[in-house]
């Protein structure tokens, strides 16, 4: 697949959509973590008010593209969001609830150290009702290693605060098979989460992109990275925590407490992204914002969409990339995809899952297909070995050149 440097022609490919999801990237930090392969900068008060500026000029556009077709997901990323709290987030909300016709609430990440219980009250009263942030690691070593300005004893009552604040949904974001990481320290992480009362935890593995400082390390051979089977064992550890918690499966990485709506960031398969590295996948098209928040800025000021690449996608591609997020979610009904795309599932992609339903990575009933831990597991490490190589072409040659010629993924 070849994304080429062309803003797609827009006019017409909403009418095609009955909903869509909205995402929205602030692209600002405190300060730059060593693994983090997400587009950011450090936070610049100046820069930060241009960028709202610029966010709204995007909101406009698009809105008159849009039209009142419901926006009924919206997820805002970063970075980190509520490094604008006082910078801006409140004009950004007001302005999207005008200029879109928003039927959903409101999903949001957060750094720790910006929940103060006065910003947490800020927070709510901007109608944030899903709120997650990175916690990470709970063994101050490890949160040396991975550089994060603050101790256990503080993040703890970070995420005490946001459970006391009447959220419908805290979500704690945890890395783990970090760097002599042991089994007793992931189980300790998770029970730990479950004694706070969060209503979700996201486990990721960590990942190295090599554009990051710590992937440049770990191909050095100056930090190491564990292997698939050592990854499996301490999932398989944070599964038995969260499961005897009552918490259930949501995603191949998040569980959810029995009952609370999951946290997260793509509910609907077709959305829309807003900001610098914000992508859009509209049907038969995907295209990827400059991630440059310069280049962002100046493009919307002299009126022009701050589009860098773009793809054309086939019939074929779609289903795919449907395929792919349905089994990131780990359970979907067969009827949803003769619903998007009009064609009988099993006469699509039957002959690929039965030989899973033998070996019990999945179960298929005939109208539902349901993954199981083992089948979660494996298939991710596969989607990994694909996605982390496209990622990290497209998101580290977009940081290098804010208008790329071309990404061939
Ligand atoms: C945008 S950050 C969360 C909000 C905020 N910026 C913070 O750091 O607290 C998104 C999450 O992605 C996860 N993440 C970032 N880099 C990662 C990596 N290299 N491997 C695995 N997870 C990673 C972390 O759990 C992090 O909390
Ligand atoms: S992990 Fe969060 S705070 Fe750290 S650089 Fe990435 S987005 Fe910023």
């Amino acid at each position: 697949m070849t994304l080429e440097k062309r803003v797609p022609d827009l006019a017409g490919r909403f009418t095609k959509v009955d909903e869509l999801g909205l995402y929205l990237h602030i692209p600002f930090c405190r300060q730059i973590c060593p693994y983090c392969p997400y587009n950011k900068e450090l936070f610049r008060t100046e820069v930060a008010r241009r960028y709202v500026r610029a966010v709204k000029q995007e909101m406009d556009i698009y809105s008159a593209l849009v039209g009142d077709k419901p926006v009924t997901s919206f997820y805002i990323g970063g970075g980190t969001p509520t490094t604008v709290l006082h910078t801006g987030l409140g004009e950004i909300l007001e302005h999207i609830f005008r200029a879109f016709n928003m039927r959903c609430e409101i999903h949001m990440e957060s750094h720790p150290n910006d929940l103060t219980e006065e910003n947490l009250r800020t927070i709510r009263s901007l109608g944030v009702k899903h709120l997650s942030m990175g916690v990470e690691a709970l063994q101050d070593h490890h949160l040396k290693a991975l550089e994060r300005p603050y101790s256990v004893d503080q993040v703890k009552a970070a995420v005490a605060r946001a459970v006391d604040a009447g959220f419908e949904c805290v979500n704690a974001d945890i890395i783990f098979a970090l760097p002599e990481q042991t089994l007793a320290e992931v189980e300790e992480s998770g029970r730990e989460l479950v004694r706070l009362g969060v209503d979700q935890v996201a486990a990721y593995p960590l990942f190295t992109f090599p554009y990051t400082r710590m992937g440049r390390e770990v191909r050095a051979g100056r930090n190491h990275n564990s292997g698939v089977l050592r990854r499996r064992e301490m999932l398989r550890i944070l599964e038995g925590v969260f499961y005897e918690a009552g918490y259930e499966r949501t995603s191949v990485w998040a569980f959810t407490r029995r009952g609370v709506p999951k946290y997260c960031s793509v509910t609907v398969p077709l959305y829309l992204g807003l900001g610098a590295s914000a992508g859009s996948y509209l049907r038969d098209v995907f295209y990827v914002n400059t991630f440059h928040v310069s280049e962002y800025i100046s493009a919307l000021e002299e009126g022009r969409l701050p589009i860098a690449l773009s793809v054309e996608l086939s019939g074929r591609t779609q289903m795919a990339a449907w395929l792919y997020w349905r089994i990131y979610e780990t359970r979907f009904k067969k009827s949803t995809f003769h619903q998007r795309f009009g064609r009988d599932f099993d006469a699509v992609f039957g002959r690929y899952l039965r030989p899973l339903s033998w070996f019990g990575l999945l179960h298929d009933d005939g109208e539902e297909v349901a993954l199981s831990d083992e089948g979660t597991y494996w298939l991710h490490v596969l989607e990994d070995l694909f996605s982390i190589d496209y990622v990290g072409k497209l998101w580290g040659t977009s940081k290098r050149e804010p208008w790329p010629e071309q990404v061939v993924l």
